[in-house]
């Protein structure tokens, strides 16, 4: 349950993250009704600024739509929410946080203060933050929480260094790690299609299945972000992170219960199924300059002749009774054609003999944009044909709930950490056998492990890489045909 005598602390509150998603999600919670009613909301950063300035940062990225209801509620945010600057790595700072908290405090009814951090700051200050938090700003009378995002370091041993740090301060029950792809709803949603539905879960595995997509497609390059990007790369960005989650829970068991261990306990297991990615499973690329956009390297923050993929495919294998032999192909790049992502199940083949060139079933769940579920099937073309035709059972989302309010990620995450629910974050051997399966590939695209490949060219606003159809027919994906025939007469 929601705890009431909340303050929930922002820090990083004058950066990109705070204004474009925590502070919004927080407004959305507010004006829906979902915040404790005395909650309080303090910004923390170390730029210097008054109230009105940072009310100013913090509401730019809030649409009201003029409507005067959503203004009132907007005023009423402002309100609760106050600033205070300080440094990340000193302890006067944080006493002076811990002061100003302790006075915004004074006003419960009962002595219980419960605290819950946010920290939408770069990776360079999670350690010390979060020590100091524990020694200056640790609630002494309730609960204290730490919201964290990655990057959670940049290979197996960076990313365990980073979580045995912040470990000696926070304990596993009170650090939430955000992957927001979990707070989406189409993924959130994969728990309640495979388990509710005897339909779908008797076809889900290497006996039906020929292959599997997780499709990751951003319209736009890192323009602006390539300092940030060029560090990372694709790979850790949205491969080893949000693709991942996916993937764990399309493939795991099914869990005991809906408890966050238990759901989290299934995830590792699968994750632990899978080897390290293999070279040869994998296909890098980076976009060059098209159609007036900009290459990558175009881009002022990256360094010259960097070799950092914007696009990357591989193929992942899971070692189970369940999956064995099936390729896991995950796909993501910036400056695509398109804004996709989504999962693509292919089924086999049908057996052989009454058809010819039928098309392969497939159950598509689209997770953004415009959620849905459709599943690609064969049916007979009305009249008086005897002939086949892909059509589709259509469950998109807006049609079929055309009032609902599909929640942002980060509203229902919040939401999550704020009635102490784990499920929809990351546990710390979750990201250590992810880390597991990625850091090979990671060595050797950093040219760690002797001369780095060298990224194929796409053009900005393409599909990506030419190479990317062989690829995936590589793994046995073949594309539907358009109409086929259904020859009676050569059945006996
Ligand atoms: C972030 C990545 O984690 O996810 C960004 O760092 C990416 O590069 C973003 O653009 C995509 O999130 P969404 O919710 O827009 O799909």
């Amino acid at each position: 349950a929601l705890k009431e005598n909340t303050v929930i602390v922002v820090l990083g509150a004058s950066g990109d993250l705070a204004k474009k998603k925590t502070y919004p999600a927080l407004f959305g919670l507010y004006s829906m009704g979902f915040l404790p009613k005395d909650i309080k909301i303090v910004g923390y950063a170390r730029t210097k600024m008054d109230d009105a300035e940072y009310h100013k940062r913090i509401t730019s990225y809030i649409k009201t739509n003029d409507d005067p209801q959503t203004q009132a509620k907007l005023e009423e945010f402002k309100a609760l929410a106050t600033y205070v600057s300080g440094g990340y790595e000193d302890s006067p700072s944080f006493e002076n946080l811990n002061k100003n908290l302790e006075t915004i405090e004074q006003g419960h009814q009962t002595p219980e203060c419960n605290r819950m951090f946010y920290l939408a700051l770069p990776p360079t200050v999670f350690i010390p933050v979060a020590k100091h938090l524990k020694e200056q700003c640790y609630s002494r009378h309730g609960i204290n929480r730490i919201i964290i995002e990655k990057p959670f370091g940049k290979d197996l041993d960076s990313a365990r260094e980073l979580l045995n740090s912040v470990k000696q301060y926070w304990k596993e029950d009170e650090t939430f790690r955000i992957d927001h792809y979990l707070g989406k709803e189409m993924v959130k949603n994969l728990l309640v299609l495979r388990f509710a539905n005897v339909a779908l879960n008797a076809g889900w595995d290497k006996n039906s299945i020929s292959n599997v997509q997780i499709t990751f497609k951003e319209p736009f390059g890192t323009e602006g972000r390539g300092g940030y990007f060029d560090e990372f790369g694709i790979v850790r960005d949205i491969l080893q992170n949000h693709l991942m989650q996916v993937l764990s829970i399309l493939t795991m068991e099914r869990p005991v219960s809906f408890e966050a261990e238990d759901i989290r306990d299934e995830k590792v297991k699968v994750l632990r199924a899978i080897p390290p990615v293999e070279r040869s499973d994998t296909l890098l690329g980076q976009y060059v300059a098209a159609n007036g956009k900009p290459g990558y390297l175009d881009d002022s923050t990256v360094p010259p002749n960097s070799n950092c993929p914007t696009y990357a495919a591989t193929t992942l294998w899971i070692n189970n009774p369940r999956w064995e032999g099936v390729p896991f192909i995950l796909k993501a790049g910036k400056a695509l054609n398109e804004a996709k992502v989504e999962i693509r199940i292919q089924f086999k083949d049908v057996t052989q003999g009454i058809f010819k060139d039928i098309s392969r079933n497939e159950l598509v769940m689209r997770i953004q944009p415009s959620e849905a579920v459709y599943l690609k099937l064969n049916t007979k073309t009305p009249g008086l044909y005897t002939r086949a035709i892909p059509t589709e059972m259509d469950l998109t989302y807006k049609r079929r709930f055309a009032d609902a309010k599909i929640p942002e990620a980060y509203e229902s995450l919040i939401l999550d950490a704020l009635k102490g629910d784990h499920s929809n974050f990351v546990r710390d051997d979750e990201l250590d056998v992810a880390w597991k399966i990625f850091t090979p590939i990671l060595h050797w695209i950093d040219g760690k492990s002797g001369p780095g490949p060298k990224p194929v060219p796409y053009p900005y606003g393409s599909r990506g890489p030419k190479e990317l159809d062989a690829f995936i027919t590589k793994y046995g994906y073949k594309r539907s045909q358009v109409g086929y025939s259904w020859p009676i007469t050569s059945v006996s």
